[in-house]
């Protein structure tokens, strides 16, 4: 199994570009099965999960070719409308797949996610959806089996909670249902404006993607398209912890700044110099003392979850006490136990994590348990004394592109192992 080995103690200086969006490529990817013309994806990011979530629509019997960061796909006949166990239990993702089979074929059979390190996440709310635009879903031998063999009917849909994949993957159903559709409750992110982009494009009538409530009207096919990706917020974001927690003096080049309002926020309350040197880039500097400063992770145009992790590590070298609420996952702290291996003081109370600062870190071996927390590990090694080895790196190389090469630009001292 691989590892990430870095020397660290070297402020990140320079400039280094985002990938696009993992977070809004895995829809884009399944709202290819919509059509059975070709539709263009460029700005794909290079990552495992993109691996899986293609392995996921050739399995279902779509064409696939990736020229570089441009996937090309046609979907003319889905001869497999299902998500089998052993793809789903690696990525959760894969279940956005269930609302365009389920609007294109009218049926779907998709695993349930079974656990996952960072909380329960069931897909009840993307299974309610459905339902009520007509779908009768069954549960049997671990899969979600969903028929609508006379196609979807539109409808009103409020969700319980707001679900960024839930929202998506109903949309995805919407947009070949009859009549309309109204969502309300969606999530707000980025991701979903880009899938309501792409759909768009490809012949969709979509309103209100980006707000709280979404409009569609169905329409009876959509046609090829081609697309970009949205730059990827949570590496951009990550990048900018990371140039303020080496005290460095660091430029993210081709992000969206205002995607990441919260955690611009964030920095220069903790006395971050924050500056956008041009409409797609960020610039951090830290011209004295690091502050505390509490965060509360929310949907959408909150506090990002997926940054959460990163930020706790730069709050291990601010001086005073942090307050860091999850209020998106129930169990996402286990970066804690090791930012505490390599020196931080953090107590965990419930949802809540109380952090200490600034305590020296110094390199240590250490073990990333998801995707977030790995990133953050890196980013406190990058800040520490001395050497650091991050295991199970496989969970950092899910959603981050080049992670190493982009950062050893930046001047860190980082190098994978076998
Ligand atoms: N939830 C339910 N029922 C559902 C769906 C969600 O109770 O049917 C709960 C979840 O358990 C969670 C909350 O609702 O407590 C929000 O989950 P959401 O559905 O919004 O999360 P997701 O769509 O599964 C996406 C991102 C995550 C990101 C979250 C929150 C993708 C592919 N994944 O997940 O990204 O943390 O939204 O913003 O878009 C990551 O990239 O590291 C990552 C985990």
């Amino acid at each position: 199994m691989d590892k990430l080995v870095i020397e660290g103690g070297i402020p990140l200086q320079g400039e280094v570009a985002v990938s696009g969006s993992k977070n809004a490529a895995l829809p884009a990817l399944a709202a290819c099965l919509l059509t059975s013309d070709r539709v263009i994806l460029n700005r794909i990011p290079q990552v495992r999960d993109i691996g899986t979530m293609l392995g996921l629509v050739r399995h279902i019997g779509a064409e696939v070719s990736v020229k570089g960061d441009r996937v090309t796909i046609r979907a003319a006949n889905l001869e497999h409308p299902e998500a089998p166990y052993e793809l789903v239990k690696t990525m959760r993702a894969s279940s956005l797949v269930l609302g365009p089979l389920v609007g294109r074929c009218g049926r779907a059979r998709v695993s349930l996610p079974g656990g996952c390190a960072i909380g329960a996440r069931p897909i009840n709310l993307h299974v309610s959806g459905l339902e009520r635009l007509g779908a009768e879903v069954r549960q049997e031998h671990g899969y979600i089996e969903a028929n609508a063999s006379n196609g979807l009917q539109g409808a009103n849909v409020q969700f319980d909670r707001i679900s960024v994949t839930g929202t998506e993957d109903l949309l995805m159903a919407a947009v070949l249902a009859r009549g309309e559709t109204v969502i309300g409750n969606a999530a707000r992110e980025p991701e979903v404006a880009d899938l309501a982009a792409l759909l768009t494009a490809m012949g969709a009538k979509i309103e209100g993607a980006g707000t709280s409530t979404i409009r569609v009207q169905g329409v009876a096919k959509l046609g090829g398209a081609e697309h970009t990706i949205i730059p990827d917020r949570i590496e951009t974001g990550t990048f900018l912890i990371g140039g303020a927690l080496t005290a460095g003096d660091l430029t993210v080049r081709g992000c969206v700044p205002e995607h990441l309002r919260a955690l611009i926020a964030k920095l220069q309350q903790a006395g971050v110099e924050v500056t956008e040197p041009s409409p797609d880039t960020l610039r951090v500097r830290v011209p004295g003392r690091l502050k505390n400063v509490d965060i509360t992770t929310e949907e959408h145009p909150g506090f990002a979850t997926d940054l959460q992790a990163q930020f706790m590590a730069l709050m291990t070298q601010a001086a005073g006490i942090s307050f860091v609420t999850e209020t998106i996952f129930e169990n996402r702290f286990m970066h804690a136990q090791e930012l505490a291996r390599m020196g931080a003081n953090i107590r965990l109370e419930g949802r809540q994590a109380i952090v200490a600062g600034p305590t020296p870190l110094s390199g240590a071996q250490v073990i990333a348990s998801d995707l977030r927390a790995s990133a953050s590990l890196v980013l406190a090694g990058l800040a520490a004394r001395g050497e650091t080895v991050i295991d199970r790196v496989y969970h950092i190389d899910r959603g981050y592109e080049k992670i190493e090469s982009k950062l050893a630009g930046v001047g860190a001292r980082i190098r994978r192992i076998e």
